[in-house]
């Protein structure tokens, strides 16, 4: 079995993308082998040893693409170290830290299918001007002005390199 680990990720605005490239440069820095690949692009996960999924968080949940990535594959992966991070703003909040435990509740579906070997909880960014529909763009908007949000790259490098390296000994690497 080839000795690469896969890091595919569902992302609809790059926040959850640009993730996924940095936990991929942390395993190369590491030593390792790697594809990084959006889920609809995953065709053969025999090729992979490991395989580390991760989604963008909309309405509380990975994002359906994911969802879907993880059931149809649920047997393959079970059979290989396998973890999960998600992206969202949450974490980002003033006093996001203290939603660590409810927002690594949004991971339960996916741990009910496969259990991962570590979860990644990170915060991700917000640009209201590229949020698609109309009614989310007022939602947000409000959030920012009651001061529950604020717009821009809340991403914590430092915090992705850290689980990245901390993860990388748990998928045989
Ligand atoms: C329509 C929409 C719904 C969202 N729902 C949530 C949510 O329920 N909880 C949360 O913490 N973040 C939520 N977010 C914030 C996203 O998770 C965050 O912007 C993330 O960086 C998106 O990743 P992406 O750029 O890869 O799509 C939402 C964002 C959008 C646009």
């Amino acid at each position: 079995m080839s000795k690469k680990i896969l890091i595919t990720y569902a992302s609809r605005l790059d926040a959850t993308t640009g993730v996924a490239q940095a936990i991929g440069k942390t395993f190369t820095e590491c030593g390792a082998q790697v594809d990084v690949l959006p889920m609809n692009e995953v065709k053969d996960l025999d090729a992979y040893q490991a395989v580390v999924a991760g989604s963008a968080v909309r309405g509380a949940a990975w994002l359906p693409e994911a969802m879907q990535f993880v059931r149809t594959n649920q047997k393959t992966l079970a059979k290989k170290p396998f973890a999960a991070f998600l992206v969202c703003m949450t974490l980002a909040m003033p006093n996001g830290e203290k939603y660590r435990e409810h927002i690594s509740s949004w991971l339960g579906p996916v741990r009910e299918l496969v259990r991962p070997v570590d979860e990644g909880l990170f915060a991700g960014t917000l640009n209201i001007s590229r949020v698609e529909s109309f009614a989310e763009r007022v939602k947000f908007r409000l959030s920012v002005l009651f001061g529950v949000w604020k717009e821009g790259d809340h991403r914590d490098w430092k915090a992705i390199h850290a689980w990245a390296e901390k993860v990388y000994p748990q998928l045989g690497g």
